[in-house]
């Protein structure tokens, strides 16, 4: 395993591997590694020469200075157990300055109205900080295959527009939700819950379940209202927002049509964690 500290040396080392024509994947990450993000780095393992992780906490998406200040960082415990995963793994961890030099601000982007939705409403600017150090990093890496979790659909399903947008040529591969046995999605976040609210949490997920139930025989307005009534007056969970929306647009379904897909998408506050989830419906 390699570790890279500097965008310079990356570049150098992408220019001997596309030289040796190795096939190169990529798993951005914000780090404090968890499962979900190693199902990520051994689905791109099985599809590539080698693997490239980035560890960069992106200052530029978040929307929140004090979850900017205390978003886990835990380098050398990622470093630790990607190293026992691979050879072929190489880590990308670079510094603030490296990244964005003395300009530590987002570019503005365009993805044809997908960033107003959802997250979008809700962290203002977030995906403009999401597109810029995406994009870079699919600059620097030039990989064949850049793999993302659903559990961020909107970000995958952004980041399949900036790859349409720019003419990126990286085939973008989502992988499916990673979950504790309680139901909980996987997230760096979550090591941030307190025992109280680690108990809790999971009815983010069973509520997703009983939704998708409900949207089999009742309207998207009648299964919204009944999420909201869940969440009403819960001692440890405050609901921040619960959407039905179609896939490709993201906008939030009025009247439903067999021919559309729908997933439903949520988000919790657990005190001060900040918790999202989703669920495809059909
Ligand atoms: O999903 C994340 O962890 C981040 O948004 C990403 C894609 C690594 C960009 O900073």
């Amino acid at each position: 395993m390699k570790v890279f500290k500097r965008k310079n040396a990356v570049a150098k080392e992408i220019k001997a591997l596309k030289a040796a024509n190795k096939t190169i994947g990529l798993v951005p990450t914000m780090g404090a590694l968890h499962e979900g993000h190693l199902s990520l780095v051994e689905n791109g393992l099985a599809n590539n020469d080698v693997v490239f992780i980035s560890i960069f906490v992106n200052p530029t998406q978040f929307n929140n200075k004090s979850d900017l200040t205390k978003y886990p960082r835990t380098l050398q415990k990622d470093i630790d157990l990607l190293s026992d995963a691979s050879n072929n793994i190489y880590v990308f961890a670079p510094s603030v300055e490296d990244v964005y030099d003395k300009n530590v601000n987002a570019i503005k982007f365009d993805f044809d109205g997908l960033e107003n939705e959802m997250e979008g409403e809700f962290r203002e600017g977030h995906f403009d900080g999401v597109g810029t150090i995406v994009k870079q990093l699919l600059e620097i890496v030039q990989p064949d295959n850049a793999y993302f979790g659903e559990k961020d659909f909107q970000q995958l399903q952004i980041i399949r527009k900036l790859v349409d947008k720019f003419h990126i040529p990286v085939n973008i591969v989502g992988c499916k939700i990673h979950r504790e046995p309680s139901g909980l999605a996987m997230s760096s976040r979550n090591m941030r819950l307190s025992p109280d609210h680690m108990l809790a949490a999971p009815f983010i997920y069973k509520t997703l379940l009983s939704a998708k139930k409900k949207f089999g025989t009742k309207s998207a307005n009648k299964v919204t209202e009944w999420v909201k009534k869940q969440f009403n007056g819960h001692k440890f969970l405050k609901l921040e927002y619960f959407k039905i929306a179609d896939v490709k647009t993201l906008r939030e379904v009025k009247r439903k049509s067999n021919k559309k897909k729908y997933r439903a998408f949520i988000a919790v506050y657990a005190d001060e964690v900040r918790l999202i989830d989703n669920i495809a419906l059909n």
